[in-house]
């Protein structure tokens, strides 16, 4: 273990940035094999095949998740059931073994566990927590590599968004798309990110927070804001883009979905088209890093769409407390979504 006085972080100016922490978990097994529980180390560099099935055709994936410093002192997670799923259904479309749902919880438990000192005083940020499954074994044809890896790290972080709860300007992209049908935008694969750095950067060069992403067929369905899932509201009706396969089904966002529902409102998955959300009252975008971050502004093409002048809506406001008071046990755990860790 490192040694304990190493700096711990200054709390009050956490970024979403990567801190390296001390433990990390990793696990491997063969094409064809079964998974077995792996082991903890110290967090370190990996030594791979130059090869390797992730390096060369991007046989990868990984997970997002938290955990947090609730009200009561302890330290605890936010469904990573839902997290364990979806990196199974991953595999299974990028060709790699499935890690089974128990390895996967024991695997994200014991290592928040070894870096529990760097878990974030409640409500100062969050213990990132990233499983990684990938192809590492070596491999020249493009198809499934010989072995795989699985490993957790962790890092702690603060707002995905500078400047936090402040609502974000977002600009419409005419001429990038995440992802098209048949593709894998439905699943974490490390492929669907690099091909957004650009689009992303170039959007905050000119002052923008992200882009919101259209659908690749008709140009029209909003998909996605980067990487969170994307709601408006208008006239009281809370809209979301269904799941097509080109969007990530995201885990805060099938959360939301309910929580809107059990407060009482119509929630609806449907075609959002970008002409309705520029008439929508309010627009937010929801995920693990993101939490739920405000929309104050969208510039499509010429126009520009001001939502509460800039202020964070009502309901934007009632959803993001409602989620956050649940995560950091603030109020009742209505839902069983919260699993302690320590
Ligand atoms: N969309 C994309 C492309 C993402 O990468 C993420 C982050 O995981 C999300 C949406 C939000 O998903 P979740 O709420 O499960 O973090
Ligand atoms: C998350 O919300 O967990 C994500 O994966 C977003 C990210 C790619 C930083």
């Amino acid at each position: 273990m490192p040694d304990e006085s190493e700096s711990v972080v200054d709390w009050d100016s956490l970024t979403f940035s990567f801190t390296k922490t001390d433990r990390m978990y990793l696990s491997k097994c063969k094409l064809g094999g079964e998974w077995a529980v792996g082991s903890m180390m110290d967090f370190e560099d990996l030594v791979i095949s130059p090869a390797a099935g992730v390096l060369n055709y991007g046989q990868g994936l990984f997970e997002g998740m938290k955990a947090q410093r609730a009200s009561d002192g302890s330290i605890v997670l936010f469904r990573p059931d839902r997290n364990a799923k979806r990196a199974q259904e991953g595999a299974l479309r990028l060709g790699m073994p499935p890690v089974p749902e128990e390895i996967f919880l024991d695997a994200v438990i014991k290592t928040v566990r070894e870096n529990s000192r760097w878990v974030p005083p409640m409500g100062k940020g969050a213990l990132y927590i990233r499983p990684l499954l990938m192809g590492s074994g070596p491999i020249l044809g493009v198809a499934p590599a010989p072995e795989y890896t699985f490993l957790v790290f962790t890092s702690p972080v603060g707002p995905y968004f500078k400047g936090g709860i402040t609502p974000t300007s977002l600009r419409v992209s005419e001429r990038f798309h995440r992802a098209a049908p048949g593709g894998s935008g439905g699943v974490k694969a490390i492929g669907n990110y690099a091909p957004g750095m650009i689009p992303s950067k170039m959007a905050k060069k000119e002052g923008y927070s992200e882009i919101i992403y259209l659908d690749a067929v008709n140009h029209r369905y909003i998909e996605e804001v980067g990487a969170a899932n994307f709601f408006c509201v208008k006239d009281g009706v809370i809209s979301t883009p269904e799941l097509t396969g080109t969007i990530l089904p995201g885990v805060t966002r099938a959360s939301i979905i309910e929580l809107a529902m059990a407060r009482g409102y119509e929630v609806r998955e449907e075609k959002v088209d970008v002409e309705y959300a520029m008439s929508a009252d309010e627009c937010f975008c929801v995920g693990t890093a993101a939490v739920v971050s405000s929309i104050g502004r969208i510039q499509y093409g010429e126009r520009v769409k001001e939502y509460y002048s800039g202020e964070v809506g009502p309901v934007t406001r009632e959803l993001y407390e409602n989620l956050t008071a649940i995560q950091q046990k603030r109020s009742p755990d209505e839902f069983g979504w919260i699993v302690d860790v320590e």
